[in-house]
């Protein structure tokens, strides 16, 4: 008999206690116990009662046999790299994003691609009807006949539908609709969440499907329901990108098949998702050349170089306390910057407000960007243009230093086939690879030089 218990779980982390508490000792956030009820017993753990467990042996690395994962592509390049080369049978994978970036969208593209193949893919959702699905499935151009919609938020339905229909693709839109009768709290709360998780890893392991679960975000940022959930499933991977813009970012936080840097890049159009493969090209589309505050940097984004520019403005404050804005990039890493440029270099930054942006919505976080920034400060402040032929990367050290980055001759050989004629960069990168004939490399040692070079007065 399964025996009903209650517990008092964190809405924000998932933190567990017997009793209520007012602030939650796991996030610090205060009234976010709800009362949840647990079910112990029953058929969980029916194999520890009966003692019917199977016994593994540790084996010898050496006499393990290991075929490569079979994977599922598709014909979205973009989404396979971010996957790792494709979709692996059996895996659980949950994307992320906020409401109304195209989770959806994307999901029944993929779903359109693979029916397409002859697969069976099962699209269930929570959050539209079936109508609802059709009319986008109409606008997005999708006729395969192999694939089924069931609108349904009841999770014993649900796997009773996937064990009778036994697709090769489920996708559920989305987990926080989803809910097991067994569970008193609502759909969406954390034991919900994680119970159903829990059991669609279970369906996707045991019948070799590979599910594809939507996961909303909550306003600070997390998947609601939440991390516990992506310590669950074996890939977790954000859709984001500002809502007014049409590109959207597909990127890896983690994957066990896969590179975690991977991203994929798509814009939205009226027929759907289209893939970008040649991001630099676009992040460049719209650069104004011969203004201030305006360089391009090589930023390495997984396996692949991209090139995005990086803007800054800086103008007197009107107040005595200086606003410092950064998107796309670390404020900290703007602070650390500013001061550099201040000590170093003497520039009076302490009553200005500053701005950083990154073109494009896409965020950056590698240290290689940090030259870009600190010559975008520096040519806003003094409003001199750069040469829009030039491109800047290296880290910063705190005394002004130019430290060396990784794979610079990719980001060489991507600049230089775009038509950039100069790289500063780290003299300390310089040697050992051979530079592409159409570009002049310039190495630099301090951001003192790479000012010199790059800021003409
Ligand atoms: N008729 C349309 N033409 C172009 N884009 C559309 C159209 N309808 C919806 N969209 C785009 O699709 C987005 C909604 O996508 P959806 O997949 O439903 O998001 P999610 O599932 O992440 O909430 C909208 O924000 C909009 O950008
Ligand atoms: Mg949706």
């Amino acid at each position: 008999m399964a025996k009903r218990k209650t517990k008092f779980v964190c809405q924000e982390c998932g933190y567990e206690s017997a009793k209520w508490m007012g602030k939650c000792p796991g996030c610090n956030n205060w009234n976010t116990f709800v009362e949840e009820v647990e079910i112990t017993g029953g058929r969980q753990s029916h194999a520890f009662q009966t003692g019917k467990r199977s016994v593994g042996r540790p084996e010898k690395i050496t006499a393990i046999k290991a075929q490569k994962e079979p994977r599922i592509t598709t014909k979205m390049k973009e989404f396979n790299r971010v996957l790792g080369g494709g979709i692996v049978p059996g895996s659980l994978v949950l994307i992320g994003g906020d409401p109304g970036i195209g989770k959806s969208t994307l999901l029944l593209q993929i779903s359109s691609q693979l029916a397409d193949k002859q697969l069976s893919v099962l699209y269930i959702s929570g959050e539209e009807s079936t109508r609802q699905t059709k009319l986008r499935a109409d606008r997005l151009g999708v006729t395969a006949d192999s694939l089924y919609v069931l609108a349904e938020t009841n999770l014993l339905d649900i796997t009773n539908q996937i064990e009778a229909v036994k697709p090769s693709f489920v996708v559920i839109d989305s987990i926080q609709t989803i809910f097991r009768e067994e569970i008193s709290s609502a759909p969406g709360s954390v034991s919900q969440v994680r119970e159903c998780t829990a059991e669609l890893m279970r369906i996707a392991k045991t019948n070799g499907i590979p599910i594809f679960i939507v996961g909303h975000v909550t306003k600070e940022g997390a998947i609601a329901g939440p991390r516990l959930l992506e310590h669950m499933v074996d890939a977790v991977l954000y859709f984001e990108g500002e809502r007014h813009h049409t590109y959207r970012i597909l990127r890896g936080v983690k994957n066990r098949f896969g590179s975690t840097n991977e991203m994929g890049i798509f814009e939205m159009k009226e027929e759907g998702l289209r893939e970008v493969l040649n991001p630099s090209e676009i992040f460049l589309e719209e650069r104004s050349q011969g203004t201030s505050g305006s360089t391009v940097v090589a930023s390495m984004e997984g396996t692949r170089p991209v090139l995005v520019e990086v803007q800054a403005l800086i103008s007197p404050s009107a107040f005595g306390n200086p606003r410092r804005m950064a998107t796309g990039v670390d404020h900290n890493r703007v602070s650390l910057l500013m001061a550099v440029l201040e000590k170093r270099i003497g520039l009076m930054l302490q009553n200005q407000d500053a701005y950083i942006k990154v073109a494009g919505g896409v965020k950056l976080d590698e240290p290689a960007i940090d030259l870009a920034i600190a010559v975008s400060i520096a040519s806003s402040f003094r409003d001199q243009p750069t040469k829009p032929e030039d491109i800047f990367i290296g880290e910063v050290g705190l005394t002004g230093e130019i430290r060396r980055v990784s794979r610079i001759e990719q980001r060489i050989q991507e600049a230089a086939k775009l038509g950039f004629k100069r790289v500063i960069c780290p003299q300390n990168n310089l040697g050992g690879w051979t530079i592409p004939g159409q570009i002049e490399v310039i190495g630099v040692d301090s951001v003192q030089e790479a000012l010199q070079i790059g800021v003409s007065r």
